[in-house]
């Protein structure tokens, strides 16, 4: 393990490279990482970042939009079919169509959806800023929200704005049920349940706290409770015992695992470093288009 890892040091040295980590990746790929953070902070720190490579750890859409960030940069996935299929389910085409059928309505995009879907829309947002992006817009406005219609259903309670869902989800979070919630809560009742806004509304109704990755992190930090249950992925505990390490977490489900974070791998950040692949680049004529989304996003940083 030493040795994987001071090749990945002398690699970075070589490359001028800087390897980021979404909080769901592996702890031992979180634990070699320059940066980890949620969908936001990995945004920021890519559009940042001095380094000529970036090797992001994570899922393809969080490369994409490093690269529309960074498009004089090298990024790297080191794993091709690292996908989310959430950002999958609507293409740039079904959104046209479904801007047609509101024109004047505006359209706000999760982060976890293609530059093609990003190029389409007028905000880009992430879970931890998509209620400050929604009220950042005009009161008589119709909202278009693409893809994920757990956090669009979210954002429309926590705002009570006219919101128009897209039924995309996340395969991952819809696996944590009402009975999980129920059954952690009566074994633990006096924990707090922490939850993902991806996750579903029977859930959600359940949760004491709904919050972002990175937000879950600063919450256990200065919060002095024992004990959590945990509605996300499974890959964050890993990061909760790091900010935290004397409260127990425990996880709403064993099923709560997104099984494309879990492709990166040690040899594969080593193999990405030497051949410099999987290089992830957007066709300028787009990637311009999605950069005018994200950079609107960027500039509205939630309010905690
Ligand atoms: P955050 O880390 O932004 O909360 O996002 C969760 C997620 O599902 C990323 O794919
Ligand atoms: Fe996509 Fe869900 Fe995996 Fe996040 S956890 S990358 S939203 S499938």
């Amino acid at each position: 393990m030493d040795r994987l890892l001071e090749k990945i040091e002398q690699l970075k040295g070589e490359r001028n490279a800087v390897i980021l980590a979404h909080n769901y990746q592996p702890g031992e790929i979180q634990d070699l990482a320059d940066f980890c953070g949620d969908s936001l902070g990995l945004s920021i720190e890519a559009s940042k970042t001095a380094a000529e490579v970036i090797v992001f750890c994570g899922v393809r859409f969080m490369a994409e939009t490093a690269a529309i960030l960074s498009p004089d940069k090298v990024v790297l996935l080191p794993e091709k079919t690292a996908g989310c299929p959430m950002a999958d389910m609507i293409t740039a085409e079904q959104l046209r169509q479904l801007k047609s059928k509101y024109p004047d309505a505006i359209v706000v995009c999760y982060v976890n959806s293609t530059a093609g879907v990003k190029a389409e829309s007028d905000y880009c947002c992430t879970s931890s800023n998509a209620v400050a992006v929604v009220e950042s817009l005009p009161s008589d406005k119709k909202i278009l929200f693409v893809p994920d219609r757990n956090l669009g259903a979210f954002v429309a309670e926590r705002t009570g704005r006219d919101i128009e869902l897209w039924p995309g989800y996340c395969t991952t979070h819809v696996c944590i049920t009402e009975d999980d919630i129920n059954k952690a809560k009566e074994k633990w009742p006096d924990a707090i349940v922490m939850s993902h806004p991806e996750c579903t509304e029977p859930v959600r109704k359940m949760s004491d706290e709904l919050l972002s990755t990175s937000q879950m992190l600063k919450f256990v930090k200065k919060n002095s409770a024992k004990r959590y249950i945990v509605g996300t992925e499974k890959g964050i505990i890993h990061a909760l015992k790091k900010e935290n390490p004397d409260a127990e977490y425990i996880p709403a489900t064993e099923r709560a695992i997104c099984p494309n974070m879990k492709k990166i791998t040690i040899d594969k950040v080593i193999a990405s470093l030497e051949e410099l692949k999987e290089r992830i680049v957007v066709e300028e004529e787009i990637r311009i288009r999605a950069r005018k989304s994200l950079d609107r996003m960027v500039e509205i940083l939630p309010s905690d």
